[in-house]
């Protein structure tokens, strides 16, 4: 029997609740039956972004809102200041250098938290910079960054936004949009938001509206003023990927239902149960201090090639997590706990973990990062 497990940091697994909307019936985007489906939508965005303003939604990856949170914010020639402490921060430089704005890079070691201190010197020494791109969880190393810190320092800047990326983060760790000053806040389906890959999200605070009005970069599917207009009268500019939102209705309904504190307390506690239990077994953690609690990275031990890990799990037990990339392939494996995960599939994960690393030589006892995550899964509070 083939039964398979998915924790990678995205996709994620799907409530069956949300599979069987999303099969109900395609009803036509026109309609008011849609209309309605997405003012439920509308509010529940709202509510999980934690903001007053409306939430755009596109058809496709994440990287799509990346794209137009560049687009419809800057112009050709304008600075930019990007985070860059793994393969997403890379990417926010990339969108740049592709629409010609001049990223200026603040590396960060991979794996290391950041100081907020250094964009308040960057800003600081060039006030020019009219944006600034980080994620709040780099995914590629599990690294949480001080978002609150950042925003804080950004908003003395008139002149410059702060621009999270948020994808493998909002719905799992707390990002408060309107209370943290954070002006643009960027989401894809595929992670804590329990749906298939296939919608981007982003939402603006009035400041970044007032850069939409300025900006003369190229745009034109992912042109946020005119899915605004459409928003407002719970309409989408294009055809909207209509089962996906109607997928979503749902999730945003159980995550209100569960409380988005809830939720995020949920994910703090299978990521500490996850991190307890690496550490029980003698591995390191490769983000020791700034961890983020949508996923664990972890340092194979040595002798053990991390992506043997990966694949040892997946084909032999059907459990899927993530490698590392680039300059931490091989190094680490990453474990997710986004979404529609409990605390079984966290404890499953683990013991999976142990299995493959016993088969692969490592000298693990078998029972002992199960024995450490279930003690701190079977507290009320993490
Ligand atoms: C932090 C972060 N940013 C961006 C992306 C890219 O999103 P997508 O693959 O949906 O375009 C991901 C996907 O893993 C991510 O985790």
């Amino acid at each position: 029997m083939d039964k398979y497990y998915l924790l990678a940091p995205g996709p994620t697994p799907v409530p069956p609740e949300v599979l069987q909307k999303m099969a109900e019936p395609i009803i036509h985007h026109r309609a008011p039956a849609y209309e309605k489906v997405l003012e439920e939508v509308r509010e529940g965005l709202k509510y999980l972004f934690q903001t007053k303003n409306e939430v755009l939604i596109f058809a496709s990856s994440g990287t799509g809102a990346m794209e137009g949170a560049v687009t419809n914010t800057l112009c050709a020639g304008d600075k930019a200041l990007v985070v860059e402490g793994g393969k997403f921060g890379e990417r926010w430089a990339n969108i740049c250098k592709a629409y010609g704005v001049r990223a200026q890079v603040l590396p960060v070691e991979w794996g290391q938290g950041m100081d907020p201190a250094a964009i308040g010197q960057a800003l600081q020494a060039d006030p020019s910079i009219k944006a600034v791109f980080t994620q709040a969880t780099e995914t590629s190393t599990g690294v949480l960054y001080p978002i609150k810190e950042i925003a804080e320092i950004v908003a003395e800047y008139p002149g410059t936004i702060m621009v999270v990326d948020a994808i493998s983060h909002l719905g799992a760790v707390e990002l408060p949009m309107d209370a943290w000053k954070l002006d643009i806040v960027v989401a894809g389906s595929q992670k804590a938001l329990m749906l298939p890959p296939g919608l981007a999200f982003a939402a603006l605070s009035d400041k970044a509206w007032e850069f939409v009005g300025k900006s003369t970069l190229p745009k034109f599917y992912f042109d946020f003023k005119k899915e605004l207009k459409n928003l407002k009268q719970n309409q989408s500019a294009y055809t909207p990927a209509v089962s996906l939102v109607m997928g979503l209705a749902e999730s945003l309904r159980m995550i209100r239902k569960e409380g988005l504190e809830n939720v995020i307390a949920r994910h703090a506690k299978l990521a500490k149960a996850t991190r307890e239990a690496m550490l029980a077994l003698g591995l390191k953690l490769y983000a020791p201090q700034a961890y983020s609690n949508a996923v664990t990275a972890v340092v194979a031990p040595p002798g053990v090639d991390g992506q043997k890990v990966v694949k040892i799990l997946r084909d032999k037990h059907n459990l899927t997590i993530a490698g590392g990339q680039d300059q931490a392939k091989g190094k680490i494996f990453r474990i997710a706990n986004l979404g529609y995960v409990d605390k079984f599939d966290v404890i499953m994960a683990i013991a999976a973990v142990e299995m493959t690393l016993k088969e692969l030589g490592y000298d693990v006892e078998m029972g002992k990062g199960v024995k450490a995550a279930m003690e701190i899964l079977i507290k009320d509070r993490s």
